[in-house]
This record gives C-alpha cells, structure tokens and sequence, in this order.
C-alpha cells in the first residue's frame, strides 16, 4: 500500500492509542503518540520545579526539550534529553498538568512542527487532540474515536487499578472529564472534530471491530484512488 497519513482524534480512554498502534502496525506504517510528546514537555516542566502556569518559562523548557520516540522492547519509548521517561510521563502528577501544558501557544506551535517532520513522507499513524483538525489537516483518512465518559473511565480503571489502587471509576471520570474539559476548551486548537472526520463511536465496539472500520476506510481510500 502506497503509505498515507492517518490522523486519530478524541478524548482520553476512548481507545486511541491503542487501536492507532494495531492500525499502524496491520498497514506496516509508523505509529506517533502525540500524547507522549505533551506528557514529555510536562514531565520535564515539573522536573525542573517549573511552575505548569508560568507559560514562557514553560515554552523556554519545551524549546530545550529532545523528545525522541523510540521503538523498544515492550512498544513505543519515550527519551527526554537521553533520559528514558516511558514509565514517568504516564504518573498521576504529569496526568493531572498536562493540559495545562498542552494550553501554551508556543509549546504546541513547537511539537506540531515536530509532527509534521514526522510525518513528511506519510506512512504515519498519528493520535492525539488536533491531528486532523492542525497538524495533518490533509490527511486522507481522519477518524475521530469516542466513547461514553463512564466506558472511558472504566477502560482506564482496568489500566491503572494496580498502580494507583485507591483509585475509584468514580473519580477516574471525574479526572477525564476535567481534562476533557480543559482540552476543548482551550483557545488553541482545542479538541474538536474535523468536519472530514469519520466518528465512531466504540462503546459498544470491541478493539477488533473498531480496528476493522478504519482498515476498512483505508481501503476505500486506496480502491479510491485506483
Ligand atoms: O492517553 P490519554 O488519553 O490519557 O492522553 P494522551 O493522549 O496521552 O494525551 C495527554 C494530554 O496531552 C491530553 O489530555 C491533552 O491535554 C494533550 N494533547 C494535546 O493537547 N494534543 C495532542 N495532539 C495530544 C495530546
Ligand atoms: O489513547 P486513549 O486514551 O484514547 O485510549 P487507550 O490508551 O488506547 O486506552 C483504551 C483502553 O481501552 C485500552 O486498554 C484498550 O484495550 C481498551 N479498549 C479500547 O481501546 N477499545 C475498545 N473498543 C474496548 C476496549
């Protein structure tokens, strides 16, 4: 298959990352997390004991910031200034400021930039909040994937029940819904979906299925283009 871009959009648990990583690897393409990029941005901000609010110092330290995606042993990791951060941009603390982060006009400018080089030849699966709408707005396949805030929450739960084990759905879904929140309703590129976008909506999907629709529209696009 002649390599193209796709771009995956939606909020937090709706199954993005994992389905953009069997989409990308089914096609023999080029999975990015842009999620990880702002993780990254975030876990360094609070490494150096910057302030999430202080937005020019923030975009100071994301100028400074060699994030590097690297294919290893159990999936995708993530390198910050040669440091392995894979395991330390998932914890509590950098989920809670990330989209304060991910609010700094600069420090988008900056990682959608990087995005773009990376998916300068195509064959990239790309997921996030903005792909389809900013960073790829070309992209021949857009799929924005969503799901019930309590499916979401409860996805999430089985994820992180034996790292963080006081934790209840109840509160998961309290916590997405706030980042939720913050990332559609930010000024720069907010999470929205593109109006070329296909939505699906996999709360009654297993990862299977969901993954068969977007195959499915990849086809369509190649016969298309035949
Ligand atoms: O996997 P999860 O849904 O927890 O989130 P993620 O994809 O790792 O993204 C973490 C955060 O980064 C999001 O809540 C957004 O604030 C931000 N983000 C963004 O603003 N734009 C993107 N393209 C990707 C992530
Ligand atoms: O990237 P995003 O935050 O959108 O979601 P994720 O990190 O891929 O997490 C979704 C979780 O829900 C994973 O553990 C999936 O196995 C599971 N899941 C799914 O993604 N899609 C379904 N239709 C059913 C379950």
């Amino acid at each position: 298959m002649k390599p193209f871009n796709i771009a995956i959009d939606g909020p937090a648990g709706a199954g993005k990352s994992t389905v953009a990583r069997r989409v990308a690897e089914a096609l023999g393409f080029v999975y990015v997390d842009t999620g990880a990029m702002y993780r990254a941005v975030t876990w360094n901000c609070l490494e150096r004991g910057c302030d999430p609010d202080e937005d020019e110092n923030v975009a100071k330290l994301a100028r400074q910031c060699d994030i590097r995606l690297r294919p290893g042993e159990n999936g995708q990791e993530v390198w910050v200034n040669g440091r392995n951060v894979t395991e330390e941009i998932r914890s509590a603390e950098v989920t809670s400021n990330v989209s304060r982060i991910a609010q700094n006009r600069e420090v988008r400018e900056l990682l959608a930039d990087m995005q773009r080089r990376m998916a300068a030849e195509g064959g990239v699966v790309m997921d996030g909040r903005d792909i389809g709408t900013t960073v790829l707005p070309d992209a021949p396949v857009k799929v924005f994937l969503t799901a019930s805030p309590r499916a979401r929450a409860e996805r999430r739960f089985l994820e992180l029940k034996d790292k963080r084990p006081s934790l209840t759905v109840e509160e998961l879904e309290k916590e997405i819904a706030e980042r939720d929140r913050m990332d559609s309703e930010r000024e720069v590129s907010p999470l929205v979906q593109a109006p070329d976008a296909v939505r699906i909506d996999s709360t009654n999907l297993k990862l299977e299925e969901v993954i068969g629709k977007i195959l499915e529209l990849c086809r369509t696009k190649v016969a298309g283009e035949a």
